[in-house]
């Protein structure tokens, strides 16, 4: 893989543009910077609010897209801090720390892509496909009904599975079972054409495309979603297991922020990754 150079990042107030609905539960959030930004597609930004109301901890969430100093987030209301986000009006003012995190980077050998989006993970993968995606490039987007789809986001070379077929609008196609099924009943398995996946989504789908990907020997690339306190490698609260064959016990602490958030398939460590037990609250 090749990493395109990435910005240096930048901390600077944000003024909120728009904040709508896309689906039933994803709300797309264009904030205006204070200054220009670039991005590579797998980076992230930090959040917050400004002042006194601020949160401990900002949260982090991946870059759909930046044009010049208009940077768009896509999120779900999960807890405190969204519901935060979600409140927030045009004109409102955040704070912004970002492009962080390694990219998805753009494959040397030209073969072609798979990007793989479960629900909110949905933007890193977003992005790649709009910003380096070629003809021999794919998107598939998993939700969980047609109402939680953000039709207006996805073009044709996107295919959508849904885990229930209610709500799919007249004149739109979702298949009906799991994401990763749907890129093996399209790429059939007598395709040996070398492919690399990119994907970002829940952790039993990113355990799923990593099998998928090994069985058919293609290369994969996993985009993490860690809990995060500062999101620059200081707080050592993101941490996700990765195989270390160097070291006795076989496996290292690798902070998702900085190493991280996009990992090659391989190098994690399934049997221990998803097992921590707190939460960063703040
Ligand atoms: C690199 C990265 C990119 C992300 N990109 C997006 C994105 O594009 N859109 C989006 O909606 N979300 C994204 N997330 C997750 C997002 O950061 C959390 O949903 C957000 O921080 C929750 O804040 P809260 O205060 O609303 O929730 P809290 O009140 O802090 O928690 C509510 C619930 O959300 C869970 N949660 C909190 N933080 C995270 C987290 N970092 N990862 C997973 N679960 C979490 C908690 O376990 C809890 O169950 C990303 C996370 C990371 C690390
Ligand atoms: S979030 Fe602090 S080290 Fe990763």
């Amino acid at each position: 893989m090749t990493n395109p150079s990435t910005d240096a990042a930048l901390r600077c107030g944000a003024r909120v543009l728009n904040n709508d609905r896309v689906s039933s539960g994803l709300i797309r959030l264009d904030l205006e910077l204070e200054q220009k930004q670039d991005f590579e597609p797998g980076q992230f930004a930090m959040i917050n609010l400004p002042g006194p109301g601020a949160f401990v901890f900002s949260r982090p969430f991946s870059i759909l897209n930046i044009q010049d100093h208009v940077v768009s987030l896509l999120y779900r209301v999960v807890g405190r801090g969204t519901r935060a986000l979600e409140l927030m009006q045009p004109g409102g003012e955040l704070t912004f720390l970002g492009p962080l995190g390694q990219p998805f980077g753009i494959p040397e050998d030209n073969r072609p892509v798979i990007l793989v989006g479960g629900g909110v993970g949905l933007p890193p993968v977003w992005a790649w496909l709009k910003k380096h995606g070629r003809a021999s490039d794919a998107g598939f987007f998993g939700a969980r009904d047609g109402a939680d789809v953000p039709w207006t986001l996805l073009d044709e070379r996107w295919h959508v599975s849904v885990d229930s077929d209610k709500h799919v609008p007249a004149g739109k196609q979702a298949w009906q079972g799991l994401v990763p099924d749907l890129v093996a009943r399209e790429i059939p398995a007598d395709d040996d054409t070398p492919r690399l996946i990119m994907a970002c989504g829940p952790i039993p789908l990113l355990r799923a495309v990593a099998d998928l990907a090994s069985s058919r020997r293609w290369q994969c690339l996993v985009s993490l979603e860690e809990h995060m306190g500062c999101g620059y490698g200081a707080c050592k609260g993101c941490v996700v297991p990765v195989l270390d064959l160097s070291g006795s016990e076989g496996w290292r602490n690798a902070t998702c922020c900085q190493e991280g958030p996009v990992f090659r398939a391989e190098s994690i460590d399934w049997s221990r990754y998803g097992q921590r037990d707190f939460e960063i609250v703040g």
